[in-house]
């Protein structure tokens, strides 16, 4: 498989096959997946942007351990002893993004399972945008809280379901088809969002009651050259940084209101 990009996106996989033209922000962004290289050739002649081949691996089974607080695996294997009392999601190697081995993940299981063991509140409520598998709001619901995911893909809504179903977390989770940037926002105590650079920048503008009410704000899927403009929007908008960590060349970022 070959794709097109006039710039290219972080690295999630597309449903195949696809042509992607977003305009979130002013930029307008152009991915176009061929499983023969030469149209694609024929368009960036017209376009200019590169030609990349994609390797797609095959989903394979996992076991990724988030310090002493969670552990998330891709089946129902058995766990070594010393693990067994630690907290424990499943997650199917299914088609969404999502399965915490992506270092945009892992940094915000890290950063949730921080926050969530340090929050004094009980069932705090948490808003996962852009949920993919529902891997962040499992995680904060098998961790005490209540949580909402939101994709605006629907297989990835539907996918988000089964694997609550899978960890019985039904009751604790709901998840909905709804655009980040459009759809009024619910009160959460934490937004995760591990979208991309030009949705972050857009998004925060839309946080303002919730900046008034004390909402953390988890912000993943920035490389590390595109941090700068987040941490200027979001200081510019109210919110002081709190926490930022690397992962190779990804960043998460975590803000709360400025005092
Ligand atoms: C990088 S994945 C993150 C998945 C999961 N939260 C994680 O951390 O692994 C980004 C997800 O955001 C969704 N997404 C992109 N733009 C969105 C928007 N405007 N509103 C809602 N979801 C969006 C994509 O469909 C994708 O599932």
């Amino acid at each position: 498989m070959y794709a097109l990009e006039t710039r290219p996106l972080t690295s999630w996989k597309p449903t195949l096959p696809s042509a992607v033209l977003e305009r979130p922000g002013q930029t307008p962004i152009l991915q176009i997946y061929s499983p023969n290289p030469l149209p694609l050739r024929r368009l960036q002649k017209i376009h200019g942007g590169r030609v990349r081949k994609i390797n797609f691996r095959p989903s394979s089974p996992f076991y990724l351990r988030v310090g002493q607080s969670l552990i998330v695996t891709s089946d129902s294997r058995s766990l070594p002893a010393k693990d067994r009392p630690i907290p424990r999601l499943k997650i199917r190697a299914g088609p969404a993004f999502g399965t915490g081995e992506h270092a945009t993940t892992h940094l915000c299981l890290r950063y949730l399972t921080r926050y969530l063991s340090r929050i004094r509140k009980k069932n705090p409520a948490v808003l996962d945008l852009g949920c993919g598998s529902g891997i962040l709001a499992l995680a904060s619901a098998r961790l005490g809280a209540w949580a909402k995911g939101w994709d605006h893909d629907e297989s990835a809504v539907r996918e988000s379901i089964r694997n609550a179903k899978l960890n019985r977390l039904t009751t604790r989770t709901s998840f909905r088809q709804a655009n980040a940037l459009r759809a009024p926002l619910p009160p959460a105590d934490l937004i995760l969002a591990n979208l991309y650079d030009v949705l972050l920048l857009h998004l925060l503008p839309r946080l303002d009651r919730h900046r008034r009410a004390g909402t953390t704000l988890i912000l993943s899927g920035i490389l590390r050259g595109q941090a700068n403009s987040i941490l200027r929007t979001a200081r510019h908008l109210g919110w002081s940084l709190e926490r930022r960590g690397r992962l190779g060349r990804w960043l998460c970022l975590q803000f709360r209101p400025q005092s």
